[in-house]
């Protein structure tokens, strides 16, 4: 019995520091809104439709599987010729089965290095695949929502869906599932051969695999809670960080700079003692594993060594130096796939929650859908009318109160009216970035629910208030990826506009940089820019929202040179915030509160000494005033 003392001690020393474990792991709360945890769909419906996807790879998947358990051989073979190279040595040995052994062993490491090769190679193409082809899917699926939809998602959170929830998913598909397959097929594979070889030392190996299963799930637990906690802080300081480096100019401006570095710090702290716990976490937890396994192999071959001595173990069986040897190799291979598994679960969890929040936003029905009997329009002649229209963008809060208007083919027709009186409201509707409630809009005479929505924005030409410019370069700007135009034709568009001026003077003409959101250019630059961008596109109907933004004097008479020319064009449709760019146009309409409440021409409006008139009267003082500085 005395002999045995050694071992009971450890495992007394092993049962004890589980206790310590346990406790610790009770005692901390952790909330259940860790990873993976906060889900509604059903994990069947998740699987079910990632299957969808995966599915045209399946003889891919078997291929894949086949290697893996080519590739697992190694795993389990190699420590019994390990073995046998340790009886050799120790009776008769003979170099030509020395060389034998080695050779075996040679090729089939040989062969998993290569399985594992292949198998890697393929699951990354497929993987790879697969993602892209969700990733498109959610690209087109948000270019399918309504203005309306876009705004009440945050951007960010779009980004993160269409980047790093999709990089999790297919996380799981390159490495994951197939990790976890090999991973099972090797403890099963190694627990088979550890029994064929000796029962008793089988049995004394498995003696650690509670241990083992419980010191990694307590680590587990404070590993994940460590982990979240960096990323809140992480996340923290990115939206500070992104938020206050915009806004940097307003904090110089008021001199906040001491303020906000305290603010900033406090956060850099908390970061820095959210990343010290996790150290600690790893700290503890890494030697406490590591001495699990030492304490098996101490046990191996405290155990084996007595039992080779003594001529037989504890059940009476013989037990050769070569067992030991590899059973010393199958410990290793035994416990590491055992602790991978809890960890991978883990990330299973995150890739589902991860595809779930992909599918919730494929799940956002368009708001704007076409109907069924949606018909294409071929030409367009641009007569517009509204019947009686109401709009509202909350519920019961009305913007538009039965608006109606008409417009004739080639007409222009000015829309003016104190801020938030529903002038872009008006222009939204017609390209129906946004669905009305009551009455009717007619292009034609033809009801526009009627009209598909692609076809309609085809002959719409839209100059939006805040003009929009993408990173590229002005051509990249103007065209929008369309086909077949020369630059001959992009300048044209641009002399038309007047945009050709300050065009020419760029270093680079066409080819200039525009930086993001086309902070380079100036409010009228990127007014005049619109403009191009519209006519190239030629459609039959322009609408325009004249930026509120203050515009030099020399742009403003090249805006509304260019204004000018546009009304010859088509129906022109425009919100106008000098009055002097509208006196031409056929027809003014005087809003208030969502209401018409005069229109007709400059003229007609001046002599009826109303809104408009005092509108006008206004402007006109300023401009006297301007003049005369
Ligand atoms: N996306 C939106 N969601 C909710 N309310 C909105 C939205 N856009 C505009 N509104 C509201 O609708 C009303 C009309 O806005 P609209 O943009 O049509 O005014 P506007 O006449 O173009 O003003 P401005 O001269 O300042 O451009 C405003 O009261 C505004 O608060
Ligand atoms: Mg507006």
């Amino acid at each position: 019995m005395r002999e045995y003392y050694p071992l009971l001690l450890g495992g007394g020393i092993i049962g004890l520091i589980s206790i310590v474990l346990i406790v610790a792991y009770a005692s901390i709360k952790d909330k259940k809104q860790a990873i993976g945890f906060d889900r509604h769909m059903k994990d069947g419906e998740i699987i079910r439709r990632l299957l969808a996807y995966a599915k045209p790879y399946v003889w891919h998947f078997v291929l894949v599987g086949v290697i893996v358990i080519a590739g697992i051989a190694y795993d389990i073979i190699s420590p019994i010729i390990i073995g046998n190279i340790t009886k050799l040595i120790n009776t008769d040995f003979a170099l030509a089965k020395l060389f034998r052994l080695v050779a075996v062993y040679a090729g089939i490491l040989i062969v998993s290095m290569v399985c594992t090769y292949a198998q890697a190679i393929i699951l990354q193409r497929i993987g790879q695949k697969i993602i892209s082809g969700m990733r498109e899917d959610l690209f087109t699926h948000i270019e399918s929502l309504s203005h309306e939809q876009m705004n009440s998602i945050p951007v960010g959170k779009l980004v993160t869906r269409v980047t790093n929830d999709t990089n999790a998913i297919s996380l799981m598909f390159t490495s994951l599932l197939v990790n976890l397959v090999k991973n099972v097929f090797i403890i099963v594979g190694v627990f088979a051969a550890m029994l064929a070889l000796n029962v008793e030392l089988t049995l004394m190996v498995l003696c650690f695999v509670p241990f083992i299963v419980l010191f990694t799930v307590i680590f587990r637990k404070f590993a994940r809670r460590a982990y979240r906690k960096v990323k809140d802080r992480t996340t923290d300081i990115n939206t500070y960080l992104s938020e206050n480096l915009s806004g940097i100019k307003i904090t110089q401006i008021f001199n906040r700079e001491d303020e906000k570095l305290r603010d900033f710090s406090e956060k850099s702290r908390g970061l820095g003692k959210a990343k010290r716990e996790q150290i600690l976490v790893f700290g503890i937890f890494r030697p406490l594993v590591y001495m699990l396994y030492i304490s098996s192999v101490l046990a191996l071959f405290y155990l084996g060594g007595k039992g080779h001595l003594d001529g037989a173990s504890f059940l009476g069986r013989a037990i050769e130096a070569s067992t030991i040897v590899s059973f010393y190799m199958y410990i290793n291979k035994f416990f590491n796939p055992i602790q991978n598994l809890a960890e991978q679960f883990n990330w299973l969890q995150s890739a589902f929650a991860s595809a779930e929040k992909v599918f919730t936003i494929m799940d956002i029905e368009p708001a704007l859908k076409d109907a069924e009997d949606a018909i294409e329009l071929e030409n367009v002649r641009g007569e517009i009318e509204f019947r009686d229209v109401w709009f509202s963008y909350i519920p019961g809060e009305w913007v538009l109160k039965g608006v109606s208007f008409r417009v004739d083919p080639g007409e222009t027709v000015a829309f003016v009216g104190p801020t938030g009186s529903g002038k872009t409201t008006i222009l939204s509707l017609i390209c129906r970035n946004y669905e009305f409630q009551k009455g009717e809009i007619l292009i034609d005479g033809i009801d526009i629910r009627k009209i598909k929505a692609a076809s309609l924005r085809k002959h719409f030409g839209q100059m939006l208030q805040d003009v929009f410019l993408f990173s590229g370069t002005i051509r990249s700007n103007i065209l929008l990826d369309m086909d077949g135009v020369s630059d001959e034709e992009v300048m044209e568009a641009c002399r038309y506009v007047n945009a050709d001026h300050f065009i020419d003077r760029l270093e680079n003409g066409l080819d200039e940089i525009v930086r993001e959101r086309g902070n380079n250019f100036s409010a009228g630059q990127r007014q005049l820019l619109s403009f191009a961008r519209t006519i190239i596109h030629k459609p039959e109907v322009m609408i325009l929202d004249e930026a509120t933004a203050n515009i030099d004097t020399e742009t403003e008479v090249l805006i509304q040179d260019s204004l000018e020319k546009m009304m010859n064009i088509g129906t022109m449709l425009i919100v106008a915030h000098r009055l002097s760019t509208i006196q031409h146009a056929d027809n003014i309409i005087v809003l208030s509160k969502g209401e018409i409440v005069e229109q007709g021409t400059h003229q007609e409006l001046l002599n009826l000494h109303g809104k408009y008139h005092a509108l006008y009267m206004l402007q006109f003082e300023k401009e006297k005033q301007r003049l005369g500085e």
